[in-house]
């Protein structure tokens, strides 16, 4: 059976009105790293939804008669922002088939973040899913029948198709996508929350450090290609696949040292697959080394949880409890801000996925 069948919108109809939600970023703790077909994960992943890091997008929508290709406007931070048009151009390509009654309207898109733009945090996840849950709306209006469980599932899929870890910030507190036989109905079209999840991981702290905040110099499109052909392709991919099924009882049981454990193991991964395709990449900055060893030595002497996690950048993602914040925060503020350009960082936590406003 076509998996994707059961997302092809076959309601017809015009419809006029806005929606505006607002959709967090996501933090992976096992990595996406590698894809194949139509934008399917070469594995499992699963991650934290974030709560002050996201996207807010308004879409305006209104009929007119039907073209070949989704007609819109698109503005960023109040302005007119033409390089975000190829992405949306391919976006919406990918999902007219599934929501093949946008071709009849014109959308108006107004999109801003909450956090800078140029603080090299990725916000194609967080702006592709509050825009997935957008056209949902739409949807919506012409077909009232559908379910809630439809709606955002269906979110999930149209996000995934803009972004791979779109995917994950539709819901919270954790999210995974991809097939694996340990994760439920887990499925490589869009993502689920996690279930059974300790207390202690629903108010988990995230606090970024901006390291780097210059635009990468190597996009995440380009890092999944350079999997193709990967010497160590297979172990990573079986690494991550091992790596889901061990995470599932730590986020259970609250097992924080085997989670420390884990969390660093990926981030490290995913910057060894980097360091090691061909051509090779580092995005790793002096700075982020020094976080890391300073980040070591205060677990060792302090024997608290806080561990880091990295995404495809030089930011460091300071993962801990919140009851062990009254005493990271000044060990963040003397040790770690120096690091940080501009001595910038972001404190988020745990959240519970996008919202509409
Ligand atoms: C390192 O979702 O940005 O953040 O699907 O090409 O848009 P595309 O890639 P993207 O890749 C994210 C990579 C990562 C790991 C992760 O979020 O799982």
């Amino acid at each position: 059976m076509n998996l994707e069948k059961q997302f092809i919108c076959t309601a017809k109809g015009e419809t006029q009105g806005q929606s505006i939600w607002q959709a967090p970023s996501n933090i992976a703790l096992v990595k996406y790293w590698g894809k194949f077909g139509d934008q399917y994960p070469k594995n499992a992943s699963l991650s934290f939804t974030l709560t002050h890091s996201h996207t807010t997008t308004r879409v305006e929508f209104s009929p007119k008669k039907a073209t070949e290709k989704v007609s819109y406007d698109f503005r960023f931070e109040g302005a007119s922002a033409p390089q975000f048009h190829p992405k949306l151009d391919a976006f919406f390509a990918r999902i007219l088939p599934y929501v093949p009654l946008l071709a009849g309207h014109h959308l108006q898109i107004a999109s801003k973040n909450s956090f800078p733009h140029s603080s090299g945090i990725a916000s194609s996840a967080s702006a592709m899913a509050a825009l997935a849950l957008c056209i949902m709306d739409i949807e919506a209006a012409v077909n009232p029948s559908i379910s809630p469980a439809y709606f955002f599932q269906k979110a999930s899929f149209l996000a995934r198709l803009g972004s791979g870890s779109a995917a994950r910030s539709v819901a919270g507190p954790l999210v995974y996508w991809g097939e694996h036989s340990d994760y439920a109905c887990s499925s490589n079209l869009f993502g689920l929350p996690l279930d059974e999840v300790h207390p202690d991981f629903k108010t988990y702290q995230d606090t970024i450090l901006l390291v780097d905040r210059g635009h990468k110099k190597v996009s995440s499109t380009l890092g999944h290609q350079l999997m193709e052909g990967h010497p160590f392709a297979t172990a990573r991919f079986e690494q991550a696949q091992q790596n889901m099924a061990r995470l599932k009882g730590v986020i259970n049981t609250g097992a924080l040292d085997d989670f420390v454990d884990l969390v660093e193991t990926e981030a490290l991964s995913l910057h060894a697959m980097m360091l090691s395709s061909s051509p090779n990449f580092i995005l790793m900055k002096p700075h982020t080394l020094s976080i890391i060893e300073a980040i070591r030595d205060f677990r060792n002497t302090t024997k608290i949880p806080l561990c880091f996690t990295l995404d495809a950048g030089a930011n460091v993602h300071l993962l801990y409890p919140a009851q062990a914040k009254d005493k990271v925060a000044p060990f963040i503020a003397s040790a770690l801000v120096p690091f940080c350009e501009n001595g910038a960082y972001i404190d988020d936590c745990v959240g519970q996925g996008a919202k509409k406003m």
